[in-house]
């Protein structure tokens, strides 16, 4: 008999429901929400009322695509948190009304957890090496910046955090500063290519141990812009792509130093990355490249499971499922990572 999940995410801007039976993917929906870009960042009362025009479709077309009917379904996974309240409270209260319905149970899902278990989807048939336990985890979102050792599927232990901004949220404040578009993390990893890395130094965050700093990298970023403007107003435009590859650059250093520092004191040699910057093509090698040189193995979810998606959310349903750690009703949801 098998297990058909179905997992919705609305923790931000994207409203995405998926169908996944026995750990595999059937079907992957996401609608993004264009109108924040106007604003140059997620206005949360206009994501509730998208993902609440969005959700019914987004969820018919889920399992449209899986080829399955409510009938198939054996629970429904939903994101709990962290994320914006408001948002959340569309997707919650969608699934524990479609729960109710249906009569089957209702699985709460940290996001977080669920963006580490991205590295775990596949669809049927097809190959993918997973990372084996125990492995170290770089989680890098919008949001969160975090070393986890994850020891199961459902088991992480924290090593290390940020201790003010996100790594997702030093490239979006800096595309910000650069004026570039929302979110500034794509658009940043677009014109970094074309840029020399090596172009421009910016101050590096003296942190001791696994916790990370971001928001001394944002500073002397504005200031040295702040500075060359003063001389030279067409700066940004002349030396764009330079920029970009410069301050990824930086971000990169950053991470990788606490990822390397991480193995060291860990003796893990198994090195996973997840979350929405994991999608960042610098951060993709840099990470490959230095699990070659020091001889860990690595691994990155596929781009389309990098940023926010249902797939992740349904398959850590069914790791729950499995292992009988359901919801019930009175489940509410909660913005904070340290309130899950
Ligand atoms: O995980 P995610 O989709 O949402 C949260 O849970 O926060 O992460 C979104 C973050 C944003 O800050 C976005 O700029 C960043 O991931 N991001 C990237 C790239 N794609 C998404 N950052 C750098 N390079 C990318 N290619
Ligand atoms: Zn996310």
């Amino acid at each position: 008999m098998s297990i058909t999940i179905l997992g919705i995410e609305s923790s931000c801007d994207e409203t995405a429901a998926s169908v996944v039976e026995d750990g595999h993917v059937l079907s992957n929906i996401i609608a993004d929400q264009k109108v924040h870009q106007e604003y140059g960042g997620v206005v949360p009362e206009l994501a509730s009322r998208a993902h609440q025009q969005n959700i019914v479709p987004v969820v018919d077309r889920a399992l449209a695509e899986a080829g399955k009917t409510t009938d198939d379904l054996k629970a429904i996974a939903f994101t709990r948190g962290p994320g914006l309240i408001g948002a959340l409270l569309v997707g919650s209260s969608f699934a524990k009304g479609l729960s109710l319905a249906l009569n089957i149970p209702l699985i709460d899902v940290n996001h977080l957890q669920a963006h580490i278990m991205s590295l775990f989807l596949k669809r049927k048939n097809e190959e993918r090496s997973f990372p084996p336990f125990p492995f170290l985890c770089l989680l890098v979102s919008g949001g969160h910046t975090q070393l986890v050792i994850m020891k199961d599927h459902l088991t992480m232990e924290i090593i290390g955090q940020t201790i003010d901004d996100a790594a997702g949220e030093a490239f979006d404040k800096c595309a910000k500063i650069l004026g570039l578009g929302y979110p500034g993390g794509p658009l940043i990893d677009l014109y970094a290519r074309k840029g020399n890395p090596e172009a421009f130094k910016f101050g590096k965050p003296k942190i001791s141990g696994h916790d990370f700093s971001f928001s001394g990298l944002k500073t002397s970023f504005l200031y040295f812009l702040r500075d060359q403007l003063k001389g030279n107003p067409e700066f940004i435009a002349q030396y764009l792509n330079d920029l970009c590859a410069s301050l990824q650059h930086a971000i990169i250093d950053i991470l990788i130093a606490k990822v390397t520092l991480a193995v060291k004191e860990t003796n893990i040699r198994e090195v996973a990355l997840a979350g929405g910057v994991s999608a960042n093509s610098g951060l993709r090698e840099a990470l490959t490249r230095q699990g070659k040189k020091h001889n860990w193995n690595i691994y990155i979810p596929e781009i389309q499971y990098s940023t926010d998606n249902a797939a992740m959310i349904a398959l850590t349903g069914y790791y729950k499922y499995l292992s009988g750690k359901l919801a019930d009703q009175t489940i509410t949801p909660v913005a904070r990572f340290d309130q899950l």
